[in-house]
């Protein structure tokens, strides 16, 4: 079966130069390359730890994720905090922004492709443990960058 995808102007994804992964899953390894353009959607005040953290996003595309998440901060944070009717620490919200996909820096192709590995809406067995995987990892990662 044919498939089609629309990508939103000036997106482009790009396959990795290189691989150990066979021809039929290489597809779990594109990517949207890293922009500068991204880094505006980054609050001022966190631009430089966002920075910092940067070589350690590019996987899985978590550092276009994260900046883009960024142009929903204030909105999320007034939401919920209208909810909970409670005032949100800010600066704790957006370290977990940067924080929360880094994990996945410390895992092989492999294992990147398995997590992506769904059929339909339905995750396969195997997608479990490299999600699991990327969760630990990426709290030693917060532990050390913190
Ligand atoms: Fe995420």
């Amino acid at each position: 079966m044919e498939k089609e995808i629309t990508l939103p102007t000036g997106v482009v994804l790009r396959e990795p130069e290189s691989s150990s992964l066979p021809e039929s899953q290489k597809h779990f390894l594109l990517f949207i390359p890293w922009d500068d353009k991204y880094l505006s959607n980054v609050p001022e005040k966190y631009r430089s730890y966002f920075l910092d953290c940067l070589p350690e996003l590019g996987v899985r595309t978590t550092d276009v994720h994260v900046a883009v998440c960024f142009s929903f901060f204030e909105k999320l944070i007034l939401a919920y905090e209208k909810e909970i009717n409670e005032m949100i620490d800010r600066d704790v919200v957006a370290l977990a922004f940067i924080l929360h996909d880094i994990g996945w820096s410390r895992l092989n192709e492999k294992e990147i492709a398995e997590s992506l590995g769904i059929k339909g809406l339905v995750l396969t067995g195997n997608s479990l443990t490299p999600k699991e995987k990327h969760a630990i990892e990426g709290e030693k990662i917060a532990i050390e960058k913190l």
